[in-house]
């Protein structure tokens, strides 16, 4: 059931920025409220499919986050060695995975579907290019993909793909400079099977299956 915008703020705003700790712990940061609030407007723990996920308030929520390094570089651990490097930051109640990206510099992903999933981007930190794509036709297999669109994202805007809108890559095309997203995927990629995230050869169109289930750090630690 998807819940009114509404009736969702009034929760969050009750139930998240007041702290309970008897002054024992450190004060939430903003990041800190943005993942609860995330957690909770997808709900509990009980099963989401893309239909259900009300990605308006989800994408709202990001937009109203301003970024801060200090709040999530502790997620933002970098591997020189790839053209980016993924970190897990929570699962959403089992409804999602949010991870931090960061980008090297002058490196990207190659073109990619979305599963069944809803993806929503923030940019934390410099900025990205995406390159949108048609979705192929499964008989296109053997066609170069067709361009759509080309759009440069600074820090704290947001954007959103799926499978409904076509494929895209993320390139960071400073050639000196790291860039850093936010990545909410919802429903979860369901690993190990056919339908987790494909990439492209944009001269033919042909699909690979790649498994997206490996984390260089989880949680703020290094797997
Ligand atoms: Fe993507």
């Amino acid at each position: 059931m998807v819940v009114p915008d509404a009736s969702l703020e009034t929760l969050e705003e009750a139930s998240i920025d007041k702290c309970t700790c008897s002054g024992v712990c450190k004060r939430k940061t903003d990041f800190d409220n943005l993942v609860e609030k995330i957690c909770l407007a997808l709900g509990p723990s009980s099963g989401i499919d893309s239909d259900e996920a009300n990605c308006e308030h989800l994408i709202n929520l990001m937009r109203r986050y301003a970024s801060k390094e200090s709040e999530w570089s502790k997620y933002a651990f970098v591997d020189t060695t790839r053209n980016y490097t993924r970190n897990f930051v929570d699962h959403g109640n089992g409804k999602a995975n949010l991870l931090v990206l960061v980008w090297n510099p002058g490196k990207g992903s190659l073109i990619h579907d979305h599963a069944d999933s809803h993806c929503i981007m923030k940019i934390l930190k410099g900025s990205l290019v995406e390159t949108l794509f048609d979705m192929p036709a499964p008989d296109d297999e053997a066609r170069p993909l067709k361009h759509k669109s080309f759009t440069i994202y600074g820090e704290n805007e947001v954007t959103y793909i799926s499978n409904k809108i076509g494929l895209h890559k993320i390139s960071n095309d400073d050639p000196n400079e790291i860039a850093v997203s936010l990545h909410l995927y919802t429903p979860p990629w369901r690993e190990g099977e056919k339908t987790g995230c494909y990439c492209f050869a944009p001269t033919t169109g042909k699909k690979t299956l790649v498994n997206m289930s490996n984390y260089y750090s989880v949680h703020g630690k290094r797997n």
